[in-house]
């Protein structure tokens, strides 16, 4: 049995709408790298906007969670996931939500409620004890010795902005030693398996908290574990998710997995979250900033581990391997399919730009590394294995490590911001997740987004598309389709345009409508395929219309002043501004 269709089966007979996997790299967030949680798309809507499909919805998310990306190699870690989620917006909620997590466990995938547990909020200042859950849990045949109260069981944290609320967490005996009658959370055979978070606060920037205008239910079950603990295997790598990639690096290699695993897993891991990333319709290339640091340093990571195993680079490994994801879970992600040329592509370049320094890096570092006379390893030598030999410092610091050897990183990072190279430091305070935080200057940069792609129709080419968007907090940057470098004079009048607008004080509306009549309405409809249908529209005035997710300011007159501070070529045909607003 497939769990993932069993799910999605399950939650449509319960009128719940199914939404395509959102992209793996949010769209206009600027707050994290990639989606953490299957929640992170929907957060407009958890805080009230309306979904066009409903208010019960569900989906299996990708995600990606680099934290603990150096963790990566023992039984549990992985840095892609997919996430099972359904969601009540201002719909059901703790009933409904509960009895069908626990409906959907013991009746579809058949678990035994011996060896279920739960725990349940025990309240703070913020809300009171979830009495009303232990309720519904007993109801449904949980004893109270299975059902704990604990304070952390808040979501995604006390500190954390942003939509949150209590939480109910479903634990699984994951051995076959007789189950405890009693629930211990700090015994670890217990695994969680499932969070229904009962979304109902919002916490602000300022550390208070209030009501979300609507109760919310968000929950989450990480499919790589469900189907670990189901089938019964100590080792997540070990279970029918992994077990045919595990058995191809084995094939490849020509070595076993035992005393191997660790090497085998990472690149298992690796290559797995790198096919998905460069597979993703933001088109994320290996790099020295955000995400594709991220991907570069998942693929030279998994280059080296190829290594150590002794596969002969030259051969077709990545490729192989990359093919074997691509069928694997093409049936449930189409654009691995669609974009599998570009996987493979990314792959090779990245290989052989790095299998080329990789050997002579090596040597390199033996050498400095015999060389020492205290253990560590000073900012400029790690610089020069970075900058020479193209060693992201995260090798530098793994390869030092298995040698007791100390490297300075804070120095490192001090020489590479001296080297004017690219700052990955943004990178850094991303990896770090946490919530959306779609505040007020990301929606009003999201408007100037739209009134710029309209001003550039309007003065340079009525063909210009948006190519891609990023916001943050700082700028805007907006990417697209042109055949020359924009002229001074068309550079003042586009930012004239979009100026005139703001201060003509245009009203942001919003409409939803099918995907045709969308396009058919003359909505600029960039990346349509990524969105569910109906869509939502947003027009400003009667200068723009385009199909988009949100969030937006609600009027042109908040923006302030819009100044184009940079205009640039990113890829043959592709353009790129960068601009600010100020007060
Ligand atoms: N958003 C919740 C989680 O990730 C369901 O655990």
């Amino acid at each position: 049995m497939n769990i993932r269709d069993a799910y999605i089966e399950f939650f449509k007979e319960r009128d719940h709408a199914q939404i395509p996997s959102a992209p793996i790299v949010p769209e206009n967030d600027p707050s994290v790298l990639f989606n953490t949680a299957g929640m992170q798309p929907l957060v407009p809507y958890l805080k009230g906007a309306e979904h066009p499909n409903g208010t019960r919805l569900c989906d299996y998310q990708k995600c990606l969670r680099t934290n603990d990306l150096d963790e990566v190699g023992d039984t549990v870690h992985h840095t892609f996931f997919e996430m099972l989620g359904n969601w009540s917006l201002g719909d059901y909620f703790k009933k409904e939500s509960l009895t069908w997590s626990f409906e959907f466990l013991t009746k579809s995938l058949n678990v035994p409620v011996e060896k279920l547990a739960v725990s349940v909020f025990a309240g703070n200042e913020v809300v009171p004890a979830d009495e009303e859950s232990i309720e519904i849990w007993k109801s449904l045949g949980l004893p109270e010795k299975r059902i704990k109260m604990l304070q952390d069981n808040w979501w995604p944290n006390m500190e954390a902005t942003g939509p949150c609320g209590p939480d109910s967490e479903i634990f699984y005996w994951s051995s076959t030693e007789p189950v405890p009658e009693e629930f211990d959370p700090n015994d670890e055979t217990w695994v969680e398996i499932w969070n229904n978070v009962f979304m109902q606060c919002m916490h602000h920037e300022d550390g208070s908290f209030s009501n979300l205008p609507k109760k919310n239910v968000d929950t989450g079950m990480g499919l790589e574990r469900i189907t670990a603990v189901l089938e019964g295997v100590k080792d997540n790598y070990q279970s029918s998710v992994w077990k045919d990639v595990i058995a191809k690096i084995v094939e490849i290699a020509d070595c076993p997995y035992e005393g191997n695993e660790r090497e085998m897993r990472i690149i298992a891991d690796h290559i797995r979250s790198a096919v998905f990333i460069s597979a993703d319709p933001a088109g994320i290339k290996p790099s020295n900033t955000d995400q594709g640091y991220i991907l570069r340093r998942l693929i030279r990571r998994t280059i080296r581990y190829a290594k150590s195993l002794g596969i002969d680079l030259n051969s077709n490994w990545e490729v192989e391997l990359a093919q074997l994801i691509v069928s694997k879970f093409g049936k449930y992600y189409p654009e691995l399919e669609r974009n599998a040329q570009v996987v493979y592509d990314v792959l090779t370049t990245e290989k052989v730009k790095f299998g080329k320094t990789l050997d002579n890096g090596l040597k390199e570092f033996a050498k400095i590394t015999e060389n020492l006379t205290d253990k560590k390893l000073n900012k400029d030598l790690a610089f020069k294995l970075y900058d020479t030999y193209g060693f992201p410092l995260e090798l530098t610091v793994e390869l030092s490590q298995e040698k007791g050897i100390e490297v300075d990183t804070e120095g490192f990072k001090e020489k590479f911001e001296e080297h004017k190279a690219k700052s990955r430091q943004g990178a850094e305070q991303k990896f770090k997740g946490g919530l959306a935080s779609s505040g007020e200057t990301e929606a009003k940069y999201h408007t100037a987004t739209h009134l710029l792609n309209a001003a550039l129709k309007q003065i340079v080419n009525e063909n210009i598309h948006q190519k891609g968007s990023n916001i943050t907090a700082e700028r805007m940057r907006f990417d697209f389709n042109c055949d020359h470098k924009l002229t001074d004079e068309e550079k003042s009048k586009v930012e004239a345009l979009v100026n005139e607008w703001i201060q003509a004080g245009l009203d942001v509306t919003i409409q939803q409508m099918s995907k045709a009549d969308a396009i058919a309405s003359g909505a600029e409809a960039s990346f349509i395929e990524r969105y569910p249908d109906p869509v939502t529209v947003y027009s400003i005035g009667d200068v723009s219309r385009e199909v988009c997710g949100g969030p937006h300011a609600t009027n042109t007159n908040i923006l302030g002043t819009f100044k184009i501070k940079k205009e640039e070529a990113v890829a043959s045909g592709i353009r790129r501004i960068k601009a600010v607003l100020t007060d």
